[in-house]
């Protein structure tokens, strides 16, 4: 992919996608800003080189409403000390008053359009929505790898109308990582999946089958692959309708000498309540009306001992109920032992970056995405759309 770096940009209007898609209270303090962070260096760079810097982002899912809880204003104050600038916030993201803003600014100067998803148009990819946001700049830059599987105006329509189309640093850094470990990995290469449903990870399992050497199944996930085993749940979640497609994964993987792992044993309880009665039992002995919650310590310690010898580790999803906390030790364990292995360690997706800052692990992981479907997407080894669209803008420009 063209790089921001590839081009020049000094005095032009760059207009930059990101995703401060971040976590906010009731009120609109920002729980973590892991997202803002991580494109300062791409935002930096621009300034440094002198562009006009508008940047633009969704929150939530507003579905075309303006939404004053959904505003990106308490982002504009964060980025505005981060950088150490002045940000000026706009009141939408395209119209007359935008384009006043924009033709009024200089080097140096950064504006954040108001969210995105304020306007229907940009979740239905509306060319005309995308030509608007095109007229603003003279150069776009996608930055928001944890949007780019969607098909959105932003994302995918604006790069058939921006006169010049280039991928920013973060982005760059995402999609390198990963074709780094899918092309050319160092082996052994272990996949930790966890999670709530079999049906959110079947594709990516089923592609992960080409590239990994071990499996490590956890979360209530695994209660699908431990009936198809034969093993009585208890009250666990499983998928029913799957456990056939969750023993056909297990064969694969035998069939090509791929290590499967799955719970010995679980934290169990009668219902989702943090103050809930728990044991701790082998798998083959969950009683009847109780439901795995957890990882217990058995598997824990075995999960720690299969990536042990791993010299790359894939991790995407929490190994039990993570947000109540007498069911968040296996997560927690698994932290720790992806924190500690002679590995390159790649987080993404769900609560398992989470669990990383709550642990306090995140320096001793190689590389935390700040994608959670866009990380699935890759997973499944699907090409996210909006790369896909960026690709086509450079092939137009030669
Ligand atoms: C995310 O948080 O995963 C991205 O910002 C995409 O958000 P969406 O799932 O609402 O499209």
């Amino acid at each position: 992919m063209r790089s921001i770096k590839d081009i020049d940009i000094m005095n032009k209007k760059v207009f930059i996608r990101v995703d401060f898609n971040v976590p906010m209270d009731n009120l609109q303090n920002i729980i973590d800003d892991t997202r803002i962070r991580a494109v300062l260096f791409t935002l930096r760079y621009a300034l440094d080189n002198q562009a006009k810097l508008i940047i633009a982002s969704h929150m939530g899912r507003p579905k075309g409403k303006k939404l004053p809880e959904l505003s990106l204003k308490p982002i504009a104050k964060r980025l505005g000390r981060l950088l150490g600038k002045n940000v000026k916030m706009a009141n939408d993201c395209i119209g007359p008053d935008v384009k006043s803003l924009v033709s009024a600014m200089k080097a140096g100067d950064i504006l954040l359009l108001e969210n995105l998803r304020f306007h229907k148009e940009e979740q239905e990819n509306n060319d005309e929505f995308a030509k608007e946001l095109a007229s603003l700049c003279d150069v776009y830059v996608n930055n928001a790898f944890a949007v780019s599987h969607r098909v959105n105006a932003s994302v995918v329509a604006i790069t058939k109308y921006a006169p010049v189309c280039v991928a920013g640093f973060l982005l760059q850094r995402e999609i390198g990582y990963f074709s780094k470990i899918m092309a050319t990995p160092k082996r052994p290469v272990v996949a930790i999946i966890g999670g709530a449903k079999v049906s959110d990870k079947l594709m990516a399992l089923d592609n992960m089958l080409d590239h990994v050497d071990k499996f490590i199944v956890g979360g209530a996930m695994a209660n699908t692959f431990l009936k198809s085993k034969g093993y009585g749940v208890g009250k666990s979640k499983i998928e029913e309708d799957l456990v056939g497609a969750a023993g056909a994964i297990m064969k694969k993987a035998a069939k090509r000498k791929i290590k499967f792992y799955l719970p010995v044993d679980a934290v169990v309880a009668r219902r989702f309540d943090p103050k809930a009665q728990t044991k701790i039992v082998p798998i083959q002995e969950i009683p009847e009306n109780w439901m795995a919650m957890d990882i217990g310590p058995a598997t824990s310690l075995l999960f720690s001992e299969v990536l042990h010898n791993a010299k790359t580790v894939i991790w995407n999803g929490p190994m039990g109920v993570f947000e109540i906390d007498s069911f968040s030790r296996g997560t927690l364990a698994m932290v720790h032992s992806v924190a500690n292995c002679y590995a390159l360690t790649i987080v993404g997706g769900g609560d398992t970056d989470v669990a990383i800052h709550k642990e306090m692990a995140t320096d001793m992981i190689t590389y935390i995405s700040t994608g959670g479907g866009a990380f699935l997407t890759m997973l499944e080894g699907k090409t996210l759309p909006a790369v896909a669209a960026l690709e086509d803008c450079e092939k137009k420009d030669k």
